[in-house]
């Protein structure tokens, strides 16, 4: 038995029977290749940064420590890294801020490693990874099997894929190929990187990749909890996405109402907002709540349990429904 206390940033305390980390590919598709491995309940675990554990965890966690960076192709203007699932994320940000490979920068400080990237289509500040990655490794978890999923394959969509989708739970993802610009550009259409930088007196026709990634950094520590200081999992719903009618039936009652175009008839509403009007943003019952400045993170302040989180987030969906007809979707993986 072992405590996951350390490895989900929620910062429940929960327990698994077994535990196994896997430090390579060849060690994966052994292990996954017995016969023992087959019959046992699993969970795979990268960071802990989009789990949320509902009670201890009667099976066995794989802890995917897989490293390693490589260029695998190159010429004048472009390289194609294999970064092994285990990498931290940030880590792999800045080292390729650092060696002149360019496009993640606004996805810089997303806690968690790099093999959980795809499964989400991890996404902040204007970007999303699938706009970079071009090929996922992974190991099926049935035979032992690799397999080289490219990017159609992978089903990127808002904070989804074929892996929390479909194949849910029946791949290991080992390595991921990125796809990056050696000739420095920068994404600044989010608002809030616009005025960041103009309030460091950036001047936004000499920004260089850094300073972008600079600013999301900023912007993330000031709008964010620290999981370190209070745990959490980032957004804990994902925004909902309406039609035109809806959207402007509420505009008719909220004025304030945040939305953005997703296709000609579709809006994109932002899920914190709905919950602070339904009356929930600071709200705290014993150790578990809704975080006073973004209403979408849901936090532990010590030590909540799994369950009370789970119920919390219940109550929340059952509320924004009755106020707006609007049923949020959970981001979080509930274990
Ligand atoms: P884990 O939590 O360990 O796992 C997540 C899921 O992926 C689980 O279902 C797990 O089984 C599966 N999984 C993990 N690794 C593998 C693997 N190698 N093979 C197969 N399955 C795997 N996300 C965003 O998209 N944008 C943000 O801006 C953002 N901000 C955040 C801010 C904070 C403060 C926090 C705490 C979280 C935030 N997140 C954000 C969510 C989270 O950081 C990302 O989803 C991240 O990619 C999760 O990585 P992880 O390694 O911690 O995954
Ligand atoms: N808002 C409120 N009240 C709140 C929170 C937000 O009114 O309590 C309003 C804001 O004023 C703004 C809008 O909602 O008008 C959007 O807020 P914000 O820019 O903070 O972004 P978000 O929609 O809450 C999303 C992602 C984040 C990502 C940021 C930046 C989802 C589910 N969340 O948050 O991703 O970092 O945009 O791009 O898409 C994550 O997935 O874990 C995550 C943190």
């Amino acid at each position: 038995m072992i405590s996951l206390r350390k490895y989900n940033t929620f910062g429940i305390e929960a327990t698994a029977d077994d535990f196994v980390e896997i430090n390579s590919t060849t060690q994966a598709i052994d292990f996954f290749s017995t016969e023992e491995t087959l019959h046992k309940k699993h969970l795979i675990l990268g960071g802990g940064s989009n789990i949320l554990l509902r009670g201890d965890f009667n099976g066995l966690v794989i802890k995917n420590s897989i490293l390693g960076i490589d260029v695998i192709e190159e010429n004048e203007t472009e390289v194609t890294l294999k970064v092994g699932a285990g990498e931290n994320w940030h880590d792999f940000v800045l080292f390729c801020l650092k060696n002149g490979y360019y496009g993640l920068e606004n996805l810089s400080l997303i806690p968690g490693n790099v093999g959980a990237s795809p499964m989400q289509n991890i996404g902040a500040y204007g970007v999303e990874v699938k706009e970079f990655i071009s090929t996922v490794i992974a190991v099926e978890i049935a035979n032992g099997n690799i397999r080289a999923f490219n990017k159609q394959e992978c089903h990127f969509d808002y904070r989804s894929s074929i892996f929390k989708t479909l194949h849910r739970g029946k791949y290991f993802i080992v390595a991921v190929h990125f796809k990056l610009s050696k000739i420095p550009f920068v994404k600044i259409e989010y608002g809030a990187i616009r005025q960041q930088l103009e309030a460091k007196r950036i001047d936004v026709n000499q920004i260089h990749p850094k300073d972008v990634s600079d600013a999301v950094i900023e912007i993330r520590k000031r709008k964010l909890p620290n999981p370190i200081e209070i745990g959490n999992a980032g957004s804990f719903f994902k925004n909902p996405i309406v039609s035109s009618d809806k959207r402007n039936e509420l505009l008719k009652h909220y004025e304030d109402l945040p939305s953005f175009a997703v296709s000609k008839v579709e809006y994109k509403l932002a899920a914190g907002w709905l919950i602070e009007k339904a009356g929930w943003k600071g709200h705290r019952k014993g150790d578990c709540g809704v975080h006073e400045h973004q209403a979408l993170v849901l936090v532990n302040y010590k030590n909540a349990t799994g369950e009370e989180i789970y119920q919390l987030s219940e109550e929340i969906l059952q509320s924004v429904k009755r106020k707006f007809e609007i049923v949020l979707e959970r981001e979080v993986n509930i274990i």
